[in-house]
């Protein structure tokens, strides 16, 4: 828990509203932003970078809301997109086409010729095959894409499988030792002009090292093209700067930066990173409330009312989030603890969670749960073996969920989406309303 979401006799509170007071608001399951978290970890960033030029492209899918996308733009951001919506939303938020740059393995040609229109700062690209495609259509608008290449270092990034992206047997960027060769291609293509060199080789890294040895890699091929005659004007090294789930030790945004810099020390090109979770991730919870309490013979199920659906991680990448209490069990009945000890109960024990149970009362009493969503699948939980003093209608926040949370979410079982709320010191904006079930079959049709 950082200082933006805090207890405050035995309530949980984001800056000064109590959480339980949105939950009764807005109901649930809503995702909840803390403005000043967003702010301060957006402002960390640029600080550490402040000593070069660099342009921070916040990575628009790790949270794609326009009132989070306006905040950054306001606080100087570009954006790292990875599809034709993503870009209008960007500029529905009122951020700056020339601060984009553009990835992804499959653009398509609208997406292309939407970039162009809008005046993006960079593609990056992937392949020799939308190399050709972009200078075909670059081409036929009768404009110049600027490009980069994204070079995959071959570097293992040591996260989970499905989210490192760096390693030659990824589908993801142009293999190193194809990377002279394209560049020297595309030098001579009518329609495109060579500005960059960019790199991303995974997600949730909680060590430099890899980062490093991605940076070196790519420079030595940025030496190799200046010597002959082929300058570029930025480095991308993308994102990928972990967060703290649970016992994780990922370095702070100052380290990572400042090894970035000692990477690049001495180097004129501009730094562009692509930041997502570390902006996002730890200024955002999920509320959801206890529908019901199943005691089973080996484990007891606390059904919640968010599910799979508007959190998909545990269930897609078996990853933790912690779940603590909106109203803290008050430490008298905590003294006494039951039969269950707090060593399942990782919050408690590793992420310096305040206790969530213990309680000796009956109606307190502390028990391991399986939290779980309503959806027709083993797969939709949310947290195995937590230790917590439950009872029906009380009230949880899922915290770190501020990134790939609401982005990834489904209306899966007819689900309606999530509402978001942002709050900003004692003022709650409703960011997004809840969906609803018109909405989810509005573009159905019955045949006759
Ligand atoms: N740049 C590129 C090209 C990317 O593919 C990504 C993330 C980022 C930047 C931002 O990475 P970040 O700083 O957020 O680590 N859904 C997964 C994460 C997938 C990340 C995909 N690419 C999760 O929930 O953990």
């Amino acid at each position: 828990m950082n200082s933006y979401f805090h207890y405050q006799q035995d309530q949980l509170y984001v800056e000064q509203v109590a959480l339980a007071d949105i939950a009764a608001k807005y109901g649930t399951p809503c995702y909840v932003y803390s403005r000043a978290a967003l702010t301060d970890a957006y402002r960390q960033f640029a600080d550490a970078l402040k000593s070069r030029e660099h342009l921070i492209c916040f990575a628009v899918k790790s949270n794609s809301n326009l009132a989070i996308l306006n905040l950054f733009a306001r606080l100087g951001a570009g954006f790292d997109i990875v599809s034709g919506g993503e870009l209008q939303r960007v500029l529905a938020a009122g951020g700056e086409a020339n601060k984009v740059v553009f990835s992804g393995v499959g653009k398509t040609e609208a997406e292309m010729r939407l970039a162009l229109d809008a005046g993006i700062l960079c593609f990056n690209v992937e392949s020799a095959a939308e190399l050709d495609r972009l200078n075909e259509v670059a081409g036929r608008m009768g404009k110049v894409a600027a490009i980069s290449f994204r070079v995959n270092p071959d570097v293992d990034a040591k996260t989970h499988p499905y989210i490192s992206t760096g390693l030659k047997n990824n589908k993801f960027g142009v293999a190193y030792t194809e990377a002279l060769a394209l560049y020297r291609k595309a030098a001579g293509m009518a329609h495109l002009r060579v500005t960059g060199m960019d790199c991303h080789i995974g997600s949730q890294l909680t060590e430099v090292s890899p980062f490093i040895a991605a940076a070196e890699k790519v420079l030595a091929l940025v030496d190799q093209l200046a010597g002959e005659g082929i300058k570029l004007e930025h480095l991308d090294l993308g994102g990928g700067l972990g967060i703290r789930y649970d016992d994780e030790t990922p370095p702070s945004i100052a380290a990572y930066a400042q090894a970035l810099l000692g990477a690049l020390q001495g180097r004129a090109e501009k730094l562009i990173v692509e930041p997502g979770r570390v902006l996002v991730g730890n200024a955002g919870v999920l509320l959801t409330r206890v529908e019901y309490l199943k005691p089973g013979e080996e484990k007891h199920f606390a059904i919640v009312d968010a599910a799979m659906n508007d959190l998909m991680r545990p269930a897609l990448y078996d990853a933790y989030h912690a779940i603590v209490p909106l109203t803290r069990p008050s430490p008298q009945s905590s003294d006494e603890t039951t039969s269950h000890s707090t060593k399942h109960d990782k919050a408690v024990q590793v992420a310096g969670y305040p206790t969530s149970g213990g309680g000796g009362k009956r109606e307190n009493q502390s028990l391991i749960f399986e939290v779980v969503g309503p959806i027709c699948e083993t797969g939709d939980f949310l947290g195995h073996a937590r230790e917590m003093a439950l009872q029906q209608g009380s009230l949880l926040a899922l915290m770190s969920a501020g990134a790939y949370g609401m982005s990834m979410s489904s209306n899966y079982n007819t689900r309606p989406r999530a509402a978001e709320i942002m709050v900003d010191g004692d003022e709650l904006h409703l960011i997004r309303e809840r969906e609803t079930v018109q909405q989810l079959f509005a573009g159905e049709k019955i045949i006759g």
